[in-house]
């Protein structure tokens, strides 16, 4: 039998912590938009990872996974944090790509010209993150602002180190 009663989907739910609906809309968008953005780039930068050949094999190769790494952590993070100001995460992969402003790796291509993808990436993430920090500084969020102004300077980072082993 159905527990009718029972919801199992998720849909946006009332917050009243501060900021009005409308920008917390807003922002859920602007989350949506990250997380998408995160994700392809978590994906792209595990198939450097696992192909990568050449001198920088071993550096690359731990480099990217420490990267990886912290995008799977924060991709949670702020997936979960669109829960919490009342909306839904996205669902799947393509949720995800429809949302990214990364590209897709569609094909292997040299060693250092994926890390050089990479680290253009990683400077559009931090503009991204900039953005999302102005609007959730418009409204006043300033947890999800305190968290994205961390992002930036992961991507900033992560930008120097991946530049550094292909210059
Ligand atoms: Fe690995």
């Amino acid at each position: 039998m159905a527990h009718e009663s029972m919801e199992t989907v998720a849909k946006e739910f009332p917050v009243d912590a501060g900021v009005d609906r409308t920008d917390r809309k807003k922002l859920a968008k602007m989350l949506t938009r990250i997380v998408g953005s995160s994700h392809v780039l978590y994906a792209k930068t595990r198939g450097v990872h696992w192909n990568v050949v050449g001198p920088a094999f071993y550096s690359l190769h731990k480099m990217t996974e420490e990267h990886y790494e912290d995008l799977n952590t924060a991709v949670d993070d702020m997936a979960e944090r669109i829960r919490a100001i009342g909306f839904a995460a996205p669902i799947g992969i393509s949720e995800m790509i429809e949302n990214s402003v990364i590209d897709d790796q569609k094909k292997l291509l040299p060693a250092h010209e994926m890390v050089k993808d990479l680290v253009e990436d990683h400077e559009k993430m931090a503009r991204l993150m900039r953005e999302g920090v102005a609007a959730a500084d418009e409204v006043e969020d300033v947890k999800t602002a305190d968290l994205l102004t961390e992002r930036i300077g992961v991507h900033e980072e992560a930008a120097w180190m991946l530049r550094a082993t292909i210059s």
